[in-house]
């Protein structure tokens, strides 16, 4: 009999947690009769036992609240900072667990989120995960919890950038969120009509993009609107990115790791202003100016869309459901629209890129859109 539960939300907050929170607790309190309380901040509210109860009047009126009002952190299980050291929390975490007497964890998170779900559940704990991220790069799942919100806005963003893109003649690069996949891009991309779009999985020819843009100028348009995921990357950088990776996944002893990881993490500082090198090089070749827009946190900021809305309660009513049939170390997904039970094994430590014959970048090519290569 499951009788007291705890959940908690983790990494970058999402439109759709609050409404997540919600559905659980809604069918966990009421439908259940499970007593269900709020870890604050994620991981590290877990490990330091800081909860607040959750029942019926404190789930009201969130439901269209963007962020999360359990907040939330980044910091990992099995290497949370405290103080000067970092330490492995699965045992400190273990004993808040029983000392609250809990029968379930509900972990709504990310990717990374799902490693942490699996560590926890490895270390004897009874987990149960909700997808969410604006990225929708998780594997094992149709949809994540904040995509739809945050899809909406990068879209409106596309479509607004327009406006001076063609006023101005210029060209306007639009960076969107989407951490190692090009998903929110892509979407948004389509969906706002961009000429162009830049995803991590297609890296990109300088010399294509500059085509595409000269094509467009011939046809008497002297702007274009690029949409390019933060991921993005041209080939040179790619094959670079890949022998680095090599070079890590190659390594003979701790030493050479580290130094292999060392040079990776150059590598990609090096590369964090590459949407501002990418508009200075076009600026250059193509004579017309270019401009950067990078849209940020706004996009996963504010009240989630119906959709989102409508996924959150779903999963979360699901996810109660499974918690209350004692079904543990699984990831409430979605597929092909249904609420179904993945196993953390089978998901945890993958993420979910665009695949390249996927069929929005088909409708993208078949629309005109260049994709830089
Ligand atoms: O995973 C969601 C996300 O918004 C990514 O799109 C982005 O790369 C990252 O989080 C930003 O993280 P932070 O909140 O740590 O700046």
């Amino acid at each position: 009999m499951v009788k007291r539960v705890g959940i908690l939300t983790a990494g970058g907050d999402a439109p759709g947690l609050n409404a997540a929170i919600r559905g659980f607790g809604r069918a966990a309190v009421g439908e259940y009769g499970i007593e269900l309380i709020g870890f604050l901040d994620g991981i590290r509210g877990l490990a330091e036992n800081r909860f607040v109860t959750l029942d019926s009047s404190s789930l009201s009126g969130i439901l269209t609240q963007g962020g999360t009002v359990l907040g939330t952190s980044r910091d990992k299980v099995h290497r949370m900072q405290v103080g000067e050291s970092e330490k492995d929390m699965s045992e400190k975490i273990l004993k808040v667990y029983e000392k609250n007497k809990l029968d379930a964890i509900v972990t709504l998170g990310g990717g990374g989120t799902a490693k942490n779900a699996l560590r926890l559940q490895k270390a004897g704990i009874n987990v149960v995960h909700l997808p969410k991220t604006i990225d929708n790069d998780i594997w094992g799942t149709d949809n994540s919890i904040g995509f739809a919100t945050a899809l909406e806005i990068a879209t409106e963003a596309v479509d607004r950038l327009h406006s001076t893109a063609h006023s101005h003649h210029r060209i306007i690069l639009v960076e969107i969120m989407g951490h190692r996949a090009g998903w929110l891009a892509l979407g948004a991309g389509i969906a706002g009509g961009a000429d162009i779009i830049l995803i991590p999985e297609i890296p990109y020819n300088i010399e294509k993009v500059v085509e595409k843009i000269e094509h467009r100028k011939k046809l008497g348009k002297h702007f274009s609107v690029i949409a390019v995921a933060e991921g993005a990357m041209d080939v040179e950088y790619a094959q670079r990115i890949r022998i680095a990776d090599q070079l890590i996944k190659d390594a003979d002893s701790p030493e050479t790791k580290a130094l292999a990881k060392h040079n990776k993490d150059r590598l990609t500082d090096a590369h964090r202003e590459a949407t501002f090198d990418l508009a200075r090089k076009l600026e250059t070749m193509t004579g017309l100016e270019s401009r950067v827009t990078i849209l940020g946190y706004v996009q996963r900021g504010g009240t989630p869309v119906g959709a989102d809305r409508l996924l959150a309660t779903r999963l979360g009513a699901a996810g109660a459901a499974a918690v209350a049939d004692g079904i543990t170390g699984v990831m409430i997904a979605t597929k092909g629209g249904n609420a179904v039970n993945v196993p953390l094994e089978k998901i945890a430590g993958k993420v979910k890129f665009v695949p390249t014959d996927h069929e929005w970048v088909k409708t993208a090519r078949e629309v005109e859109t260049g994709l830089g290569d």
